[in-house]
């Protein structure tokens, strides 16, 4: 067990929600990265979970084959397999579990278990041959943004990371893909809001903001609010939506992004740490990189913006904190099992 060649090479295997991915990385550098999205859930307007499971039984095999071949690897150079454990669907987990685990009996390799949203953190580390990293040093703050949490971490290494504020309800995503659907928008709904929003005035609607002690956030009363406000000038003139969606878009996002920020810089003044990440599917979000620049400027942080392909599901970030476990020398064992919830 350990390092081939001399180099450290690691599989990642990523099949929490409805990407299959698989990714190669090689002393830390990238070598491969590959999705296989399932469209079968655009009809249903949100993810089946059943479906998801089926979908990734069919994807895996071709999925880690396209991998090793684009990386031009074969497959007993592998070092180890880090694979994610949760949180998660259940089926969908079990799936890549199930697969990483007999891959790595018959390759005789160490399987590594990594948390999906500590990998999500960790994309931040991932090497690209002939780009310049721009990698955090620790201890810094992220602001991890997805369609199932939002949460400000202290990250003060791979293994050591704290929640210091999270939602006591809906994800920042969720509220997006809320929004979407409420205008009649497709799923998820983040990249059509974003889009309209740029044509949008964000001053045009005002919707309640939460109150919450501390770092935690709520979005379920903005959601709600937002529904109202809709459904009330509805009943006046039912071509609102109609007349109105960028405008509801971009006020829309500016109360998301304005509830984000407020307690990151929050964070930021209490902790004293100015390195400041952002990560998960809303990352992706152009206002909210805005409001990271406005505040690199104004405030002097050193911000970290994910590139858009490491900011959604996929097994680079997945390899990256895989390999971190490795160097460490923290495997997992054959009996360990997938878990639904975060148990960070
Ligand atoms: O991290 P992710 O791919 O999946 C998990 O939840 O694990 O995040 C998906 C979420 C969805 O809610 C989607 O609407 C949102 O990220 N999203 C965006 C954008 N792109 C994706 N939200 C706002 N603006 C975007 N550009």
């Amino acid at each position: 067990m350990g390092q081939k060649n001399n180099h450290i090479l690691i599989l990642g295997i990523e099949s929490s929600c409805d990407d299959t991915s698989a990714a190669i990385i090689r002393d830390g550098y990238l070598l491969s990265n590959v999705i296989s999205s399932q469209a079968v859930h655009s009809a249903y307007g949100g993810v089946v979970p059943e479906l998801a499971s089926r979908a990734h039984e069919q994807n895996i095999i071709p999925t880690v084959h396209q991998a090793i071949k684009t990386a031009g690897i074969d497959k007993s150079d592998i070092s180890a397999i880090a694979y994610t454990r949760g949180p998660g669907l259940i089926g969908s987990l079990l799936v890549g579990t199930s697969f990483a685990k007999g891959l790595s009996l018959s390759l005789g390799v160490p399987l590594v278990e990594v948390n999906h949203l500590q990998g999500h953190i960790l994309a931040h580390f991932i090497r690209e041959e002939g780009v310049e990293p721009h990698i955090p040093e620790f201890p810094f703050l992220c602001l991890l943004v997805s369609g199932g949490n939002s949460q400000i971490v202290l990250v003060k290494s791979p293994s050591d990371m704290k929640i210091i504020g999270q939602t006591i309800d809906d994800a920042a995503g969720e509220a997006f893909d809320k929004c979407a659907k409420v205008i009649g928008g497709p799923y998820p709904g983040g990249p059509y809001v974003d889009k309209l929003a740029k044509e949008g005035n964000p001053k045009a609607f005002n919707f309640a903001k939460p109150h919450i002690p501390g770092y935690d956030y709520s979005f379920s009363g903005l959601k709600t609010s937002f529904l109202y406000l809709v459904r009330d000038y509805l009943k006046e003139d039912p071509e609102f939506i109609e007349k109105n969606r960028a405008d509801l878009c971009a006020s829309f996002q500016r109360a998301v992004i304005e509830t984000l920020m407020d307690k990151l810089k929050r964070a930021v003044k209490d902790t004293g740490i100015k390195r400041v990440a952002v990560a998960g599917g809303v990352s992706a979000n152009s206002g909210l990189r805005g409001a990271y620049q406005d505040a690199a400027q104004r405030y002097g942080w050193d911000i970290y913006l994910p590139k858009f392909s490491y900011t959604t599901d996929n097994a680079a970030m997945i390899a990256v904190a895989g390999m971190f476990k490795f160097m460490d020398g923290e495997f997992d064992t054959i009996d360990s099992v997938p878990y639904s919830r975060t148990i960070v």
